[in-house]
């Protein structure tokens, strides 16, 4: 498929994509930023739950075990108070006792008649982040009891939340777990929901690079939303109306060239039916004068040297008539068909050029059938040939024209010589413009390079459409 931009710009445009495509690779793309983005918001807010389950658990803890330790020192002031008073160290140890037995209090005394572990552990199926957050500071009361020995007992009676917390974790536990797993649904939600919606995105890309190089109808994906919908649209329209922009493009090539080989057939057939007809009378009246001359015997010597050089120089004028002639129109083509034009054509250049050895491999049956498609190719050879006389300093040049089984008509030109320089000079040539328009005119795909190891190849592959050939094995 040949392309819409001419050579340079479209390698210009090549790049600008690959650079924009190496760009968004090392970034992340719409999709995985929406969904960063949206999984970012919902572990904030999901967050902020969490931290108001755990800061109601912390208060309801703190609530209670505040509650007691109040009650607590209510009850160590009225009774123990009392039954320090009057050295009644049994009441005493009681009344420790029943502090210890309640549910969130312990206490820890010296000579104590059990052992005391106060505040006991938290409990192991409690979460240590869980009791760290919810659990309160250590609350204390601290008292003494002066026996009737004169011993001095101490006792601290201690707030235990073990128990408070463990409630308060099987209360939030079944809430902590909800929260999690609605923030993974809605995350999975909207990570599917995201990756689905914005999925025709990356075809839509890969549609504008393929658009970019000269493929007019892309595959385009089914958009699901309105917007891409309309991008997809505006796409497939501006695919026809560029493919219309390049139908013109050809048929306006076509018709410029079609126009050229007329003119020129037209000058030819001129300078053939006038100039030659005109300078064929000037030889035979010369001649004539020549023979009247040869009578005079005076002045024969000199009227003989003198009509010799006007012969040469008829004779020079039909050499470059006829050259001329060669140029305007292709020599035998329409007489004697496409292949015989082409040898007869590698025959001159070997005529003139002895230095260079040429080799032609021309398959006078693979000729297409419109005679302007065989000008063209015509065109194509003679100017690839010149060229590579002209430019190269080969030593060997090949022209094949011809196709394998299977494969399309190909036109192959190769040399031994310098290969393709972009020089200053180089970009200022018509020729090769003329073959790159001549292959876009008939469709046909053109390759002209320079591999590493030399020389220059220029092949051009026919398309089907313009081919009604005889193909051979
Ligand atoms: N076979 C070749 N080997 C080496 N260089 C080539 C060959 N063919 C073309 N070139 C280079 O490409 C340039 C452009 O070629 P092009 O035929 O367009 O222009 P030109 O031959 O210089 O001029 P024009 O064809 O208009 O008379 C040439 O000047 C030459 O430098
Ligand atoms: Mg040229």
């Amino acid at each position: 498929m040949p392309d819409l931009l001419p050579p340079v710009q479209a390698d210009a445009i090549d790049g600008l994509i690959a650079k924009a495509g190496q760009r968004r690779r090392s970034r992340f793309d719409l999709k995985r930023r929406l969904s960063i983005s949206i999984a970012g918001l919902l572990v904030i807010v999901l967050g902020l739950s969490v931290a108001a389950v755990l800061r109601n658990s912390a208060q309801s803890v703190r609530g209670e075990i505040e509650a007691v330790m109040r009650l607590a020192d209510r009850l160590v002031g009225q009774d123990i108070a009392s039954a320090a008073a009057r050295g009644d160290e049994a009441g005493w140890n009681a009344l420790l006792d029943v502090l210890d037995d309640s549910r969130h209090l312990c206490v820890q005394r010296t000579r104590a008649a059990r052992p005391s572990n106060c505040p006991a552990p938290m409990p192991a199926e409690v979460p240590r982040w869980f009791s760290h957050t919810v659990a309160p500071p250590t609350l204390e009361l601290r008292r003494e009891f002066i026996a009737s020995d004169g011993r001095v007992l101490h006792a601290v009676i201690r707030a235990d939340a073990a128990d408070e917390v463990l409630e308060a974790w099987s209360e939030a536990r079944p809430l902590l777990t909800a929260i999690a797993l609605i923030g993974f649904l809605i995350n999975a939600i909207v990570v599917v929901t995201v990756w689905f919606f914005l999925r025709p995105v990356d075809a839509i890309r890969q549609a504008i690079v393929r658009m970019s190089r000269g493929e007019l109808q892309p595959q385009l994906p089914r958009a699901a939303t309105p917007e891409l919908g309309g991008i997809v649209e505006g796409l497939v329209d501006l695919g026809t109306r560029l493919r219309q922009a390049r139908e013109d493009k050809h048929r306006l090539l076509r018709r410029n060239l079609e126009l050229q080989e007329s003119e020129r057939s037209a000058i030819a057939r001129e300078l053939q039916d006038e100039l030659g007809q005109g300078l064929a009378i000037i030889d035979a009246n010369v001649s004539l004068l020549q023979q009247s001359l040869d009578e005079d015997a005076q002045s024969q010597a000199e009227s003989q040297q003198t009509l010799l050089l006007i012969r040469d120089s008829v004779a020079d004028c039909c050499d470059r008539l006829r050259a001329m002639l060669v140029q305007l129109r292709p020599s035998g083509l329409s007489e004697f068909g496409l292949g015989y034009a082409l040898q007869s054509l590698i025959g001159n250049w070997e005529r003139h050029c002895p230095h260079i050895r040429f080799e032609s491999q021309v398959d006078p049956n693979a000729a297409p059938d419109d005679a302007l498609t065989q000008v063209y190719v015509y065109r194509v050879a003679q100017e690839a040939l010149t060229n590579a006389v002209r430019h190269s300093g080969a030593r060997h040049v090949r022209m094949e024209f011809g196709t394998a089984r299977g494969e399309p008509v190909c036109l192959r030109i190769v040399d031994d010589g310098a290969g393709l320089r972009e020089t200053r000079r180089s970009r200022k040539g018509h020729g090769l413009r003329g073959i790159r328009e001549r292959a876009e005119a008939l469709g046909a795909v053109l390759d002209l390079q320079s591999p590493p190891s030399g020389g220059t190849q220029l092949e051009l592959w026919l398309p089907d459409s313009v081919m009604q050939v005889s193909r051979l094995g």
